[in-house]
């Protein structure tokens, strides 16, 4: 099957490297100079474990092409991804569609034959109806079946996401683009993904629906951890008590500093957005959307209590910036807000992390960075474990200790225990275990 993809972020990219993978011929086009040019010459414009090799194994087979000519390859697809960014327009929190729409226009006018035109971009609910409305307006005769698929995948786990699904989501009004849905996806189907056929405003809706979920599930564990720190409770029991719930299940219930990226934040505020339109809101979304932002900021005042003075004159050294680990990601990190906080404080703030910091350097300033987790403790009053890179789960305590002002690990991801920390001599913050961690022992049914 011809596939273009247009949008070379990292949806497009994963989705244009996998389809090739899966034996597709795929256009990835992006409007983008540089980053087509990066493409060409192997150079990942992101950072995602595994997409390199996939990239270039896939273009070696010429199975993969990129490029900046839209029409060349919407001309010659049968399937049109649009994947380009839709990010919280400025002023109002609802999702700026202005990419995609503008890559409906462009695609209107070069499509040659009946061709699949499918939203994977995170859209509000009526996005492919309006869609299909300006194709239809641009190009009377074009033949078209506009599809919902919106995507699922995890930064940092985004290939495995994508070839392993829990689902695959495809909205549909014009039955002829089911067959090449399924055709588009046939090696999963054959690995048993489900895929799910339903209404394109359904479909839509079941992303955001989904991403309010698990944000409203990482912000009820979140409250929980400041609860368990006022009354003297382990999150993390309290988590895995609940998590053994099949109903509840374990996953997304981690306490830390909030949740960022590109999606939950602007996904929640587009949710709620799009329900008070239609004079249905969703509180619990509009809550869990004002209890983050305010956690995010608040993990500053956390790490201030904790050194226990002004923090003018002192020097704080944050592990991690991304909002989760291996990605190279900084939008909406917690760190921002962190850094933001910390430096309003009168701190001097100063970083590392493994992935993350030139894509930082957009979005704060006044930050020192350093390139490893010793060089940035020199001197510092507190270090704080921002994100839970692997690098940083087994410290060299005795050398940090020995080049500290002040031994104060803030671990805003509860990577460590107590106990370890103690006996080195630091003191010790975490995310909801006021206490000493006492050891849970599950007895099995038969003892
Ligand atoms: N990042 C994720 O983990 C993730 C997961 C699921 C869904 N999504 C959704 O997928 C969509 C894309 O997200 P992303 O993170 O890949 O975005 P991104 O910003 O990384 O990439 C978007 C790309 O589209 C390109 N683009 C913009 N206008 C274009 C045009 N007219 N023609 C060609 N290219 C154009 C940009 O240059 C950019 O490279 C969003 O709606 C997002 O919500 C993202």
């Amino acid at each position: 099957m011809r596939i273009a993809v247009v949008g070379s972020g990292y949806v497009g990219l994963v989705s244009g490297a996998c389809f090739a993978d899966f034996g597709h011929e795929v256009t990835c086009v992006d409007s983008n100079e540089d980053k087509i040019k990066a493409l060409k010459a192997g150079v990942m414009p992101i950072y995602e474990p595994g997409l390199d090799q996939i990239v270039a194994k896939n273009c070696a087979a010429k199975r993969l092409l990129f490029t900046t000519d839209l029409a060349g390859a919407v001309s010659t697809a049968e399937t049109v991804f649009i994947a380009v960014g839709t990010p919280s327009r400025r002023g109002d929190g609802h999702a700026d569609l202005s990419y995609v729409y503008a890559v409906a226009r462009e695609i209107a006018h070069n499509i040659q034959g009946f061709t699949v035109v499918v939203t994977k971009s995170t859209v509000p609910v009526g996005t492919g109806d309006e869609v299909e409305r300006i194709i239809r307006e641009e190009n009377p005769l074009a033949d078209v079946a506009v599809v919902s698929n919106p995507e699922f995948l995890r930064e940092g786990a985004a290939i495995e996401d994508f070839k392993r699904p829990d689902r695959i989501v495809i909205g549909i009004e014009d039955e002829r683009a089911r067959a090449v849905m399924t055709e588009v996806y046939r090696p999963l189907y054959l690995n048993k993904a489900p895929l799910m056929f339903t209404a394109r405003r359904t479909s839509e809706l079941i992303k955001y629906a989904a991403n309010a979920y698990l944000a409203m599930k990482i912000t009820f564990i979140n409250e929980m951890a400041d609860l368990c720190e006022a009354v003297g409770s382990n999150v993390q029991d309290v988590a895995h008590g609940i998590g053994l719930d099949n109903r509840i299940g374990s996953k997304f219930l981690h306490a830390g500093p909030g949740y960022g990226g590109s999606c939950f934040p602007k996904d929640t505020l587009a949710l709620v957005k799009t329900a008070q339109d239609y004079g249905s809101p969703l509180r619990l979304i509009e809550t869990t959307v004002a209890i983050n932002d305010q956690r995010k900021r608040a993990m500053a005042r956390k790490v201030a209590r904790a050194i226990g003075s002004d923090l003018r004159g002192k020097t704080v050294a944050l592990l991690g910036l991304t909002f989760k680990p291996n990605t190279d990601d900084m939008r909406e990190s917690p760190a921002i807000s962190i850094i933001q906080g910390l430096q309003d404080h009168g701190a001097r703030v100063r970083a590392f992390d493994p992935e993350g910091m030139e894509a930082a350097k957009a979005y704060v300033s006044d930050v020192e960075f350093g390139t490893d987790p010793y060089g940035i403790a020199e001197g510092a009053d507190a270090l704080v474990l921002v994100t839970e890179w692997d690098a940083f789960r087994a410290l060299d305590f005795p050398r940090l200790k020995s080049v500290m002002t002040d031994p104060l690990l803030v671990d805003l991801r509860n990577v460590y225990r107590r106990a370890l920390i103690a006996k080195h001599g630091f003191r010790y913050v975490s995310i909801g275990r006021p206490k000493e961690d006492i050891p849970v022992v599950l007895a099995s049914a038969a003892e």
